[in-house]
C-alpha cells in the first residue's frame, strides 16, 4: 500500500526562532510547543541544545512538556553535540536526535575545510552515535540542493547504513527550481541501497520565494515529511510556511495524492500565538493568515461572496480557524455588502433608506481605507438627525499655524443663492463660526462642543456635537467627517438649520417642535 501520509516536521521553534526578531524564551517557547501539539504537527523540532544553556533549557522542558508529538533537537556531526542534545531530549516520550552536515563542495571547501572522504566518516561515525542513544535518527545533507548526485548518494547510503530512519534533502538556500528539487529526490531515492525503508524529508528556504512549491515537488517525488515553521519564520527569508503547505494539501489533496493529520481550525491561533510571542507581523496579504487572506473589498466579489461564497472562497475560513470572512467596507464596495453589514448590525434599510446612506458611506469611503462598523452606526444617526437643510455647506478653506490669526473662509448656498465670506477667530473652528455668522446675520452663542474620533487609526471619522443658543433658543447638532473644522462646522450648521425649522414651525402653528428646549 503506498503511504500518502505526510508528516509536518515543525521546526518554528528552531530554525524559525534563530532568526533575526525571532527569539523566544524558555516560557514562550513551551507555549508555543503546546500549540503545536493541538495543531498536531507530527514532529516538534525544540532547539538546538549545544548553541546555548538557554536553549538547551529550553528544548529540555518542551520535551518534557509535550505528550504526542515527537521532540527533535539539532546537533552537529560532532559526538559532543550529539550527546548534548540527547541530554536535552532523552525526557521525552518521543525522543528524536537530528544531526546534520553539510554535502556541497561550497560547504566542504569554504566552511568545514574538509575532504569528501572526512565528511563521508563524519557521516557513519555522527548517526552511530546518535543510534547508540536514541531510537529514532534524522540526518540532513546541509545545502543538499548545490550538491553533487553522486556524492549526496554516497553520504545517504552512509547514513541509512548506520541506521538513520529519517533523511533530510535540504534547499538551505533557496536556491532550487520545483522540478530540479523533486529531481534530487527522485535519483536519491533510485540510487541508494535502502531507500525504501527510510523517510525522505524536505526542507526548504524561501530566498526565490519558493519554499513552498518546491516542498511539493519533493512530495511528488516521493517525501514524506515537510519541515516548515509557522507564518514561514525562518533564516534571510525564512522556511517554508506550514499553513501555506498544509492548506494546499488539504484543499488540492487530490491533485497532490497526499494529506496530513493536522487540525487544520488551529491554524491561526497558531499564528496569531507567534506573532504575539516574537512580534514578527504577518503581511496583511500572506496566503492563509494574513487579514485580507480572507477579506474582500472589491465589491463584484463581495456581491459575489454573499451570493455563495465558492466564487471567490477556494477553502472555508472556519477551515482554519477564522469564523467568518470579512466584507471589507472601503471605497470599492457596493450597496449588497452594505446592505448586508447594516443587516449584521440589526438594522433593515428599505431601499431608498439604503440610497442616501450608500451616498454618505461612498464619501467618506472616499477620504478613508476602511469604514468601521460604529461609523456606519454614526451615518445612520447623521442621517436620522438631519433636518431641512436650510444652508448648505458648498466649501471651506481655512488656514491655521503658530503666531498668525486663523481664518476661515466658508461658501453657504441657501436654495440658488451662493454666499462666500471669511472671517478670523481664536481658533479656525471659530474663525469658520464667525463667517457663518457674517453670512447669515444670525449670531449663536456656544455652549457646549466636543470632538471625539468615532474609530480607531489615524484616519478615523471625528464625531463633533455643538449647542449653540439662538435667541435664548437652546439647539443641538451632530456631524460625521474625516476632517474635524468640517465636521464642527456641519454641526454648528445643523444647529442653525434647526433653529430656522423652529422658527417657521413656531408662524405656522403653535406647536413646539422636538428638537427644541427652552433654556432653563
Ligand atoms: O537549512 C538547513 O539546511 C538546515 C539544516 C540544519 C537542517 O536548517
Ligand atoms: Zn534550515
Amino acid at each position: 500500500m503506498t503511504d500518502n501520509r505526510v508528516r509536518i516536521f515543525d521546526t518554528t521553534l528552531r530554525d524559525g526562532e534563530q532568526s533575526p526578531g525571532c527569539s523566544m524564551n524558555l516560557e514562550e517557547k513551551l507555549r508555543m510547543a503546546l500549540q503545536l501539539e493541538r495543531l498536531k504537527v507530527d514532529v516538534i523540532e525544540a532547539g538546538f541544545p549545544v548553541a546555548s544553556a538557554g536553549d538547551f533549557d529550553a528544548v529540555r522542558a518542551v520535551a518534557e512538556a509535550v505528550r504526542h508529538c515527537t521532540v527533535a533537537a539539532l546537533s552537529r556531526a560532532v559526538t559532543s553535540d550529539i550527546e548534548r542534545a540527547w541530554e536535552a531530549i532523552r525526557g521525552a516520550r518521543k525522543p528524536r536526535i537530528h544531526t546534520f552536515i553539510a554535502t556541497s563542495d561550497i560547504h566542504l571547501v569554504h566552511k568545514l575545510r574538509k575532504t569528501r572522504a572526512q565528511v563521508l566518516a563524519d557521516v557513519a561515525e555522527a548517526v552511530t552515535c546518535a543510534r547508540s542513544l536514541c531510537p529514532d535518527v534524522e540526518f540532513s545533507c546541509e545545502d543538499a540542493s548545490r550538491s553533487d548526485l553522486g556524492f549526496l548518494s554516497e553520504v545517504v547510503a552512509a547514513a541509512i547504513a548506520a541506521g538513520a530512519s529519517v533523511i533530510n534533502l535540504p534547499d538551505t538556500v533557496g536556491y532550487a527550481v520545483p522540478h530540479e528539487y523533486g529531481a534530487m529526490f527522485r535519483v536519491v531515492r533510485e540510487r541508494v541501497t535502502g531507500a525504501g525503508g527510510v523517510i525522505f524529508s524536505a526542507h526548504c528556504h524561501n530566498d526565490l520565494g519558493l519554499a513552498v512549491a518546491n516542498s511539493l515537488s519533493a512530495l511528488e517525488a516521493g517525501a514524506r515529511q515537510v519541515e516548515c515553521t509557522v507564518n514561514g519564520i525562518g533564516e534571510r527569508a525564512g522556511n517554508a510556511a506550514l499553513e501555506e503547505i498544509v492548506m494546499a494539501i488539504a484543499t488540492r489533496g487530490e491533485a497532490l495524492g497526499v494529506r496530513t493529520g493536522i487540525v487544520t481550525e488551529e491554524i491561526v491561533k497558531s499564528s496569531k500565538l507567534l506573532v504575539s510571542l516574537t512580534g514578527m507581523m504577518v503581511q496583511r496579504n500572506k496566503a492563509i493568515v494574513g487579514a485580507n487572506a480572507f477579506a474582500h473589498e472589491a465589491g463584484i466579489h463581495q456581491d459575489g461572496v454573499l451570493k455563495s461564497t465558492i466564487t471567490y472562497e477556494i477553502m472555508t475560513p472556519q477551515s482554519v480557524g477564522i469564523r467568518h470572512s470579512m466584507l471589507v467596507l472601503g471605497k470599492h464596495s457596493g450597496r449588497h455588502a452594505l446592505k448586508q453589514r447594516y443587516a449584521e448590525l440589526g438594522y433593515r434599510l428599505t431601499g431608498e433608506e439604503l440610497n442616501q446612506v450608500y451616498r454618505s458611506f461612498c464619501a467618506i469611503a472616499d477620504q478613508k481605507k476602511e469604514v468601521f462598523d460604529e461609523e456606519l452606526v454614526a451615518i445612520l444617526d447623521d442621517r436620522a438627525h438631519s433636518t431641512e437643510e436650510y444652508y448648505h455647506l458648498e466649501g471651506l478653506q481655512v488656514t491655521t499655524g503658530m503666531n498668525m490669526s486663523p481664518t476661515a473662509t466658508i461658501h453657504l448656498s441657501q436654495g440658488d443663492q451662493r454666499f462666500v465670506d471669511s472671517a478670523t477667530g481664536d481658533g479656525p473652528v471659530d474663525a469658520a463660526y464667525k463667517a457663518i455668522e457674517r453670512i447669515t446675520g444670525v449670531t449663536g452663542k456656544l455652549t457646549e462642543y466636543a470632538v471625539k474620533s468615532v474609530s480607531l487609526g489615524h484616519d478615523a471619522i471625528g464625531e463633533a456635537f455643538v449647542s449653540v443658543e439662538f435667541d435664548g433658543v437652546l439647539f443641538h447638532g451632530r456631524a460625521v467627517s474625516t476632517d474635524v473644522i468640517e465636521g464642527s462646522v456641519r454641526a454648528y450648521l445643523e444647529t442653525l438649520n434647526r433653529a430656522r425649522s423652529a422658527q417657521k414651525a413656531r408662524q405656522t402653528s403653535n406647536s413646539v417642535p422636538a428638537a427644541v428646549q427652552e433654556v432653563s
